[in-house]
C-alpha cells in the first residue's frame, strides 16, 4: 500500500508542531524540505519525531561522496527515513550515501536520487552541458544509473512514475510529488496526477502540500485522499 507523506512547507517549528497534530493519527509520515530545516534545524525533526511521525528530509545533497556520506550518517543519526540527493553527483556519491544509510541497518534512513529538477526543460539541459537527450530520456537513464548506484528509490513527477516503475527493479521506491485530488487548486504544478492515478502508476509514496496544508480542514482533506488511494490499490 503507498503511504500519504505531507510536506511540511511552513516557516517555522511551531507552525511545523501546529499543522501535524491538526491532521493527526491518520498521517505518519511528514516531509521537512529546505526552507523549514534552514530555518529551524534539527530540531525541527526530533519535534515532529516526538509526535511519532517518520521523517522525509529532502535537502538534495550534491557535493563530494566524504561530505555526502557524513551528512547522511548525521541524517540516520537523526532518525530519518527517507533522504534525497541529487543523481548528478554520479556514482562514488551515491554508493557513499547509500553505505551511509546501510550502515544504520534495516531501520535506516533509504536513498532517494533527484534525476532531472522537474523545473528544468531541454534547453537548461543544453545550457548545463546536457545535449542530445529529451528531459524524459534523461530521467530515464539518470534513474537506471543512480538505483544500479545503490540509490533505494527516485523522486519523480506522477507523469514519470508508470513508465519507471514498470522497468525498475522491484522493490524500488517511487516518490511522487504534483499529486492533485480532482478539482482541488493546482498552484504551481504542471504535471499533474491524481492520488489514484499516482498510485495505479506504481507511486510508493505520494507527496502532497498545499491540498492539504492550504485547505479549510486538512484532516478532512488528507482523509479524502487517503480514501482514494485505498481505493485506487484493487
Ligand atoms: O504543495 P505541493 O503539493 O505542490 O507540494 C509538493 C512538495 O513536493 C513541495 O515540497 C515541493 O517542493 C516538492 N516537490 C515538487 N516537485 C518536485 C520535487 C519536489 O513539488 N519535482
Amino acid at each position: 500500500m503507498a503511504e500519504l507523506i505531507v510536506a511540511l512547507d511552513v516557516a517555522n517549528r511551531q507552525e511545523a508542531v501546529e499543522r501535524v497534530k491538526a491532521i493527526g493519527d491518520q498521517v505518519g509520515f511528514y516531509k521537512i524540505g529546505l526552507e523549514l530545516f534552514t530555518a529551524e534545524g534539527p530540531d525541527v525533526v526530533r519535534a515532529v519525531k516526538d509526535l511519532g511521525k517518520k521523517i522525509f528530509l529532502d535537502l538534495k545533497f550534491h557535493d563530494i561522496p566524504r561530505t555526502v556520506e557524513r551528512a547522511v550518517k548525521s541524517g540516520g543519526a537523526l532518525g530519518v527515513d527517507l533522504m534525497t540527493i541529487h543523481s548528478v553527483g554520479a556514482s562514488a556519491m551515491i554508493r557513499a550515501a547509500a553505505d551511509a544509510a546501510e550502515s544504520f541497518g534495516e531501520n535506516g534512513p533509504k536513498i532517494l536520487a533527484v534525476t532531472v529538477l522537474t523545473s528544468l526543460d531541454k534547453t537548461d539541459l543544453e545550457d548545463i552541458g546536457v545535449a542530445g537527450r529529451t528531459p524524459a530520456e534523461q530521467v530515464a537513464a539518470m534513474a537506471r544509473f543512480a538505483t544500479s548506484s545503490g540509490a533505494h528509490g527516485l523522486v519523480c513527477s506522477p507523469m514519470e512514475v508508470g513508465a519507471l516503475s514498470s522497468t525498475l527493479p522491484a522493490g524500488t521506491l517511487f516518490i511522487t510529488p504534483g499529486v492533485r485530488p480532482a478539482g482541488s487548486a493546482v498552484g504551481d504544478q504542471k504535471r499533474i496526477a491524481t492520488p489514484a492515478d499516482a498510485v495505479r502508476d506504481g507511486a510508493t509514496h505520494l507527496v502532497v502540500g498545499r491540498p492539504i496544508l492550504a485547505a479549510p480542514d486538512p484532516a478532512a482533506a488528507a482523509r479524502a485522499i487517503l480514501a482514494e488511494m485505498e481505493g485506487a490499490k484493487a
